[in-house]
């Protein structure tokens, strides 16, 4: 329980999700070209590979951190909104491990983020209501979400 809860810390302590930034960074300038988003999709999805350590931590028993569950709930609804638009034309080679086959599933690849983005709204309620009940209903809903994707659209 000691370590986990440590590794948990460790990953909270470098909880400054980075979506709101890439997406500042992004606003105003023309469509990225394919090194940029494949940099920005890269950058967005190791938030939400950093938010869910510190998540995993606290359904393992690690102290309930509020204000970490209710960001991480923002930048999952952020990262989801903005990670469709970036899978453009050329950008499906290294070092992205995107799978070519988003381009010919762009409409299921979407509704997957979708769903990311309601199961972020959800981590945002339980967050709102501090209730643990619907902190581990939401994160099960969540984290079912990455694994479909990534071997549906990760090479
Ligand atoms: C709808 C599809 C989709 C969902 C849902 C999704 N991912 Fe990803 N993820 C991707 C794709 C595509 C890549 C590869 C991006 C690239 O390299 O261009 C990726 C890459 C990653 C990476 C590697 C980033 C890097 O630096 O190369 C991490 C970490 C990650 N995802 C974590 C998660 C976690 C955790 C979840 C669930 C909470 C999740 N993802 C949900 C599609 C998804």
């Amino acid at each position: 329980m000691k370590k986990i809860f440590a590794a948990a810390l460790i990953a909270a302590s470098g909880l400054g999700f980075t979506a709101a930034q890439v997406v500042a960074e992004s606003h105003g300038a023309m469509a990225p070209t394919p090194a940029e988003a494949i940099a920005k999709r890269m950058a967005l999805m190791g938030s939400v590979g950093d938010q869910t350590k510190a998540l995993a931590g606290m359904m393992r028993g690690a102290p309930m951190d509020w204000s970490i569950v209710a960001n991480a709930g923002t930048n999952t609804q952020t990262v989801a909104e903005t990670m469709p638009a970036l899978f453009v034309e050329d950008s499906f080679v290294k070092p992205s491990t995107a799978s070519p086959v988003i381009e010919l599933e762009i409409e299921d690849f979407t509704a997957r983020f979708e769903k990311l983005g309601k199961d972020g709204k959800a981590l945002s309620d339980a967050a709102a209501n501090e209730s643990v009940e619907e902190f581990q209903a939401a994160f099960g809903a969540y984290i079912s979400n990455c694994k479909g994707c990534h071997q549906a659209y990760r090479i």
